[in-house]
């Protein structure tokens, strides 16, 4: 079993070696750019995100993960895998919200829109795994919904 974990973790520090290297300069978030596609869980040595920046990376433009993945599940023949990676980083991304304070509102609530969020990437996760286009797409419209609850409770601006 720990064996596993053992081969895990060298993988882990393999790819983020890898990222490293692949990096372009040598700003605090440029490892964090190349990571993004491997779906490597090692926030280790990444600065704390700020929420811009973590709505940034996940949801803004036409680079953001949200949107790529938006994207190809439209095509007749979608990257699962890559879908797949993009909603984990999506995931990992957004759980490091937690760790921020909402601009706006309690904290309570932040972490619950937070989880909920968490919760429902999950489904379009599994729908990925198990290559359901429509239900993937339902599932993403479902995540849609947490956006504009933390932004209507939260966002100041
Ligand atoms: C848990 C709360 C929360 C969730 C969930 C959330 N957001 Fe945000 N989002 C924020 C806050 C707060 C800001 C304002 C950040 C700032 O400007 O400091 C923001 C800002 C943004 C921005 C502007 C970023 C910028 O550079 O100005 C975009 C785009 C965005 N969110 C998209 C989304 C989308 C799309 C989703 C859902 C798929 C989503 N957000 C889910 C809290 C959330």
């Amino acid at each position: 079993m720990w064996k596993n974990l053992g081969l895990t973790s060298l993988i882990a520090t393999a790819c983020a070696l890898a990222a490293g290297t692949m990096a372009r300069g040598t700003g605090t978030y440029g490892t964090t750019e190349t990571r993004r596609f491997q779906g490597v869980v090692n926030d280790a040595n990444e600065q704390e995100l700020s929420t811009k920046e973590i709505m940034g990376k996940a949801h803004k433009g036409k680079q953001s993960l949200f949107f790529l993945v938006q994207q190809d599940i439209r095509k007749a023949k979608p990257d699962w895998q890559a879908d797949e990676k993009n909603v984990a980083e999506m995931i990992r991304l957004v759980s490091m919200l937690t760790k921020n304070n909402p601009p706006k509102g309690s904290k309570e609530g932040w972490d619950k829109l937070v989880q909920e969020y968490v919760d429902k990437a999950k489904v379009v996760q599994e729908k990925l795994k198990e290559e359901k286009v429509q239900e993937s797409r339902t599932a993403l419209n479902k995540l849609m919904t947490t956006c504009k609850s933390c932004h209507d409770t939260h966002n100041p601006k």
